[in-house]
């Protein structure tokens, strides 16, 4: 029965052999199964020990069941060898983490400009005390011409290439003034005068597309309602927010006369180019740039409101947002700022 102890003899120097040149727990697992899984040739030695003699059985028993210990003991500690040194080599991985080494380029999100921008205007006037307002793109007649003191055929309907919509009386707003209407009616209702507030919004005309027209585009509304107001509050509010807009100390405006049938009387307001001394092509070699439409709330827009023009007075503007976006960033074409497109915006 010699053949019997030579047979595990061999069998204990083949797994040595093996678990010496075993890697990962795949191959770990392999000898495993190969040695002492179902058909694996220690399970079978020990299965044919039952058809041996007792004295076999009596030498032969102990040294498989011995064989079959060792083999255990030794694929469990062969494993768990494995797993420490590959926690070893994680550590030692993370030790040597090199804060130098270059990132693959990720695509990171930014705010669109117009959102930037907005957030800038809301910050300055929210700083002198208005509020925000908000006002639907989508309007009726009465909100959008008539409240504002620009009845049914009124020529002045001709300055505003309106998109009118297949609901009877309803447009889409050719300016952010119809929110001025809105703001009075439901500060009289609220019994809230006095009031100061802008409203940024989008608004639409019907025009010809080019470099500096599109048919939508966003206008800045501001109305402040007190007693004794004036047009030196009007020109003071103005070139507060320019200056801070622009970041300049000094910036000086200057008033032409200008025509809205909402204010009386109604101004154009330009200020000193922000980008030149004297003359360039953003001011058109002039030094002025025109910036702020306004003028004093005309009676009649206050009547029709419910506020008693001999009680209140009151200032509205109401800047082209888009303009002073393009001029502040720099575009000079509004169809790039519309656009949507990522590597244009990605510059802002
Ligand atoms: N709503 C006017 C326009 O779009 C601008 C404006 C607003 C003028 C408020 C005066 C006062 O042309």
């Amino acid at each position: 029965m010699s053949t019997l102890k030579n047979t595990i003899d061999t069998i204990q120097q083949e797994l040595t052999a093996k678990l010496a040149a075993a890697h990962t727990q795949k191959d770990v697992e392999d000898i495993r199964i190969a040695f002492m899984g179902k058909k694996g040739s220690i399970t079978e030695l020990l299965g044919a020990l039952k058809d041996l003699s007792i004295e076999d059985k009596k030498e032969f028993g102990p040294l498989l069941q011995q064989l079959r210990q060792n083999a255990e003991a030794s694929i469990n500690q062969h494993k768990n060898a494995l797993l420490e040194a590959q926690a070893q080599a994680a550590l030692n991985k993370q030790k040597h983490f090199d804060v130098t080494a270059t990132l693959p380029a990720a695509v990171r999100g930014h705010l669109h400009p117009y959102t930037h921008f907005i957030q800038e205007i809301q910050d300055i006037f929210l700083s002198m005390g208005y509020e925000i307002w908000d006002g639907p793109e989508f309007e009726t007649d009465f909100y959008n011409f008539t409240a504002l003191n620009i009845p049914q055929d009124h020529p002045a309907r001709d300055m505003y290439d309106t998109f009118w919509t297949d609901k009877p009386g309803h447009l889409l707003r050719t300016h952010t003034s119809p929110v001025q209407i809105r703001a009075i009616e439901k500060a009289v209702k609220e019994n809230k005068l006095p009031i100061a507030g802008i409203a940024p919004g989008r608004t639409y005309r019907h025009e010809a597309v080019d470099a500096s027209h599109d048919f939508m585009f966003m206008q800045c509304e501001g109305l402040l309602i007190d007693k004794n107001v004036t047009i030196a509050n009007l020109f003071a509010t103005a070139q507060t927010f320019l200056k801070r807009l622009f970041k300049k100390d000094e910036l000086d405006i200057r008033i032409r006369p200008g025509f809205f049938p909402f204010v009386e009387p109604g101004f154009e307001i330009d200020m000193r180019c922000v980008f030149c001394k004297s003359g360039c092509s953003v001011c058109k070699q002039s030094t002025w740039i025109e910036v702020f439409p306004g003028g004093l709330v005309h009676p009649n827009v206050l009547k029709a409101a419910g506020v008693n023009p001999d009680e209140y007075s009151g200032f509205a503007f109401g800047f082209g947002l888009t303009r002073l976006a393009m001029l502040k960033y720099g575009i000079d074409d509004i169809r790039l700022l519309h656009s949507g497109k990522i590597k244009f915006l990605e510059q802002f």
